[in-house]
């Protein structure tokens, strides 16, 4: 085992404290043959904070999966707010529909069906937290979105930027690596926002996340 995956699994154990209901979501999307790619506890709570620091009566995810962010960040909900998260394939919503349910959270939490790109344009904003995390070609597009369905003061977070470091290959032909080069030319070129990145390493290996400030 990688120094980094105890670190995180003692981080987990000491800061995280994941509990039943996180687990079991895990589990069941285990079970139900989904890919083990879900956010890592850690990430899960720092979006949890997020939508607390940022009050958030309105999130979005695009890319639910079985629905392990999406407890997170539905947890982080203002009283009342609601969570709109996007997600391609039936079988994972459907999961996902389970997971919130035990979670008692699927009255908050609208699991919408269908490529993002569809799904999105029917969309009313504003959103004060957004996070991407679904194919990573179209990056660049779910940023123009949520960019457009937030408002001054939102916070759009994006998943999986660093790609094992693989971002920083000019030359690479690989679908991700291009979505998240051209998510960094959008958002460089973009004056509405002010944003970082973090690299991370932990139990899901070497990659890291973007944040994105809307300034107006
Ligand atoms: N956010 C989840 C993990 C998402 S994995 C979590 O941390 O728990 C990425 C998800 O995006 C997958 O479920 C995949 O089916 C979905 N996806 C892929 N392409 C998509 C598209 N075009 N529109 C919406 N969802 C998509
Ligand atoms: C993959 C997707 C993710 O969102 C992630 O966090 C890790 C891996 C993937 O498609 O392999
Ligand atoms: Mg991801």
């Amino acid at each position: 085992m990688e120094i980094w995956d105890k670190v995180d699994r003692y981080l987990e154990e000491k800061l995280v404290q994941s509990d039943e209901v996180l687990e079991a979501a895990l589990e069941a999307s285990d079970k139900a043959g989904l890919p083990a790619i879900s956010v890592s506890p850690s990430h899960g709570k720092l979006l949890w904070i997020l939508a607390q620091l940022v009050n958030a009566k309105r999130i979005l995810e695009i890319g639910t999966l079985g629905g392990y962010s999406a407890i997170w960040l539905a947890r982080g909900l203002a009283p009342g707010g609601r969570l709109v998260t996007l997600e391609a394939v039936e079988k994972h919503a459907a999961v996902a529909r389970q997971n919130l349910e035990r979670a008692g959270l699927a009255p908050a939490v609208d699991v919408r069906v269908g490529p993002a790109l569809a799904t999105l344009p029917q969309l009313e904003g504003p959103f004060d937290l957004s996070f991407i995390d679904a194919d990573k070609q179209n990056n660049a597009e779910y940023f123009r979105w949520a960019l457009e369905l937030s408002r001054p003061g939102s916070v759009i977070v994006v998943d999986n930027v660093v790609l094992e470091g693989a971002v920083v290959d000019p030359r690479s032909r690989d679908a991700a690596v291009l979505g998240v080069r051209k998510l960094n030319e959008l958002v460089a070129a973009e004056p509405r926002v002010a944003a970082t990145a973090i690299q991370t390493v932990g139990v899901k290996g070497y990659d890291g996340f973007a944040v994105a400030l809307v300034l107006r």
